[in-house]
């Protein structure tokens, strides 16, 4: 079975094509260049660059992957979370194609994309498993209890980890996008201060990262000759430290034996790194996609398609974008 999925949801226009499970094309085109003079995504700019593009990236995909339209056999389409109007662009094209080559349409849930990522590297896992999922929109423990289902073990209660990331870099103005960003300034800097880590009772598994941006924010007004060097590198063990303690305390609490991170934070080096340790003492498996495949992609929205196919699971042609949608939709 072939699946062709389309990603529009923020800032990147994707398409991939998967076989039977297994990756044949993905291309991703990124308007981070056009957004960073902003500091972050225009929604209605990031709509009109998908609509100009898509037909060119689809033709990418299909050429990489040595296809033509008539030998795809399922069309799919991120439909939610994410930006109204550039989510409606993947989604219309990807049902109009369903529609003119007369095959069936799935929408898909991002949410579920970022944690499929996982099984274009990993073939072999298999739910239930811990998931980090850390992303610009999205910071939660989830378990992956079975393939359609998903269980929410804890969340941010405000600022996303890669908002933080974000946010922080602006404040530093280090540009757009903020993780990988900080991520290099850290090299250069040294962890000299300590930025707070709320929400440290033991089970309590949410997180909260606005109060880090007004530490720093404050620690810059104070301190204006501080090294941005070593802001970052503070700032960036601040976040990683409270985002691999608690995925780790959550997996021993729930006598789950495998992590897998999910989401653009989890290209994070110092996180790879954090987790692979803490891997090495607890004996919990970590696992990690390609860092094309933790950012947004369209592979991992084909993976969700394939899987959904197998059930049966079709869209109709009037399914719609839902901007919140939550992790309850398979
Ligand atoms: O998953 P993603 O590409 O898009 C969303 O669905 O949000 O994640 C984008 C987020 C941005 O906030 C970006 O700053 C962050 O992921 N990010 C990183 C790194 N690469 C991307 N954060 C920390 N370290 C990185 N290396
Ligand atoms: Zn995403």
């Amino acid at each position: 079975m072939k699946v062709l999925a389309l990603e529009s949801s923020c800032d990147e226009t994707a398409v991939a094509i998967i076989e039977d499970g297994h990756l044949l094309s993905s291309v991703v085109s990124s308007q981070i260049d056009i957004h960073s003079r902003f500091g972050g995504v225009v929604p209605e700019i990031a709509a009109r660059n998908h609509l100009e593009i898509i037909d060119k990236i689809v033709g990418s995909s299909l050429e990489e992957a040595h296809l033509t339209l008539d030998d795809i056999d399922v069309f799919a389409s991120t439909m939610g979370p994410g930006l109204v109007g550039s989510l409606l662009v993947g989604l219309s094209f990807a049902k109009a194609l369903a529609l003119s080559t007369n095959r069936p349409f799935i929408g898909i849930n991002h949410l579920y994309g970022h944690v499929y990522a996982n099984f274009l590297k990993y073939p072999f896992l298999r739910p239930p498993f811990m998931v980090l999922l850390v992303s610009g929109g999205h910071t939660e423990i989830l378990v992956l209890r079975d393939w359609d289902r998903i269980e929410l073990i804890g969340k941010t209660r405000d600022d996303a980890a890669g908002e933080a990331f974000d946010k922080i870099a602006r404040l530093l103005e280090l540009g757009y996008p903020g993780g990988p960003a900080i991520q290099e300034a850290a090299k250069k800097g040294k962890v000299l201060y300590h930025f707070p880590r709320p929400l440290q009772e033991k089970g309590n598994f949410d997180f909260s990262f606005s109060g880090l941006k007004t530490s720093v924010l404050y620690f810059l007004r104070k301190n204006p000759s501080a090294s941005v060097y070593d802001v970052a590198a503070s700032a960036q063990e601040a976040i990683v430290d409270s985002l691999v303690t608690k995925a780790f305390d959550a997996a021993g609490d729930s006598g789950l034996k495998e992590i897998a991170f999910a989401g653009g934070v989890a290209s994070n080096s110092l996180l790879r790194d954090r987790a692979e340790k803490l891997s090495e003492e607890t004996g919990i498996r970590a696992y990690f996609p390609p860092v094309d495949l933790c950012t947004d992609n369209a592979a991992m929205i084909a993976m969700v398609a394939y899987e959904k196919a197998k059930r049966g699971l079709f869209s109709p042609l009037s399914t719609n974008a839902v901007p919140y949608l939550g992790l309850d939709v398979f």
